[in-house]
């Protein structure tokens, strides 16, 4: 499997053999990766080709390294496509795994100048502000912070935050979530952040913020989310 004749670089193939084994599930995930030494002295190649084979794993997020312990093969990313304006329950439930949420922080607040000014309401607007860790089969992946309008929202309780808003919003209130826009960036977990989503102070997250409408073009929501960069990818098909 390590061809020296080959003109690909033997880091690549290296890399290329140890990604297809957790690709094939011949490696699981929390499984301590073998010494540099052992792939050096099996391959006949250097340890500086094995370190740099696994640097690239590790950057590319397929391992992860525990000081004095030694490498470990990382869980699976969940991959989201990006098209499709889908709700945190329907995105788990769809991959087989069980959504959940943990209610942080559930309270009505007059909405300050800049939400308000996004969901198109007076400021000081009485406003849900509700922070909830997103779960899926009971691991944090997401910490979301949705603000909505008291007025739309009606009767929204604790009970339904720790469910489905989606569900709630099309299925009580009946009103139709018909877009939404979306704007990624890459961050940096805070403290607070981390702890909540059980990751380190400093973990690279994606912080996605999106605002939803009604079809006539009136805002729903105005969300805020930071998913776990080391379980998280997005996937988008682009044509030409
Ligand atoms: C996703 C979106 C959020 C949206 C949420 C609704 O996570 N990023 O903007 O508020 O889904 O999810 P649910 O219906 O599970 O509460």
């Amino acid at each position: 499997m390590i061809n020296k004749n080959s003109p690909v670089p033997l880091y690549y193939q290296l890399e290329e053999y140890i990604k297809g084994l957790i690709e094939k599930g011949e490696l699981q995930p929390g499984e301590t990766l073998p010494p540099e030494r052992e792939y050096a002295q099996k391959y006949k190649i250097s340890r500086m080709t094995v370190r740099q084979a696994i640097n690239q794993l590790v950057n590319e997020g397929y391992l992860y390294r525990q000081k004095g312990k030694g490498t470990f093969v990382s869980e699976r990313k969940i991959e989201q496509p990006l098209q499709g304006l889908t709700s945190f329950t329907e995105e788990m439930k769809a991959r087989g795994l069980v959504p959940g949420s943990q209610l942080v922080h559930f309270e009505i607040i007059p909405a300050p100048s800049p939400i308000a000014e996004q969901l198109t309401i007076a400021e000081n607007t009485p406003i849900y502000d509700i922070k909830r860790i997103r779960l899926a089969d009971g691991v944090p992946m997401a910490l979301e912070t949705n603000y909505i309008s008291a007025h739309l929202a009606k009767n929204l309780t604790e009970q339904i935050a720790n469910e489905s808003l989606y569900d709630y919003i099309e299925g009580q209130l009946k009103v139709r979530i018909d877009s939404a826009t979306q704007v990624i960036e890459s961050s940096i977990a805070s403290k607070d952040e981390a702890a909540l989503l059980n990751i380190a102070e400093g973990a690279p997250v994606m912080l996605i913020q999106r605002k939803t409408f009604q079809k006539e073009g009136t805002p729903i929501e105005l969300v805020k989310s930071i998913y776990r960069a080391d379980r998280y990818k997005f996937m988008i098909e682009l044509k030409r």
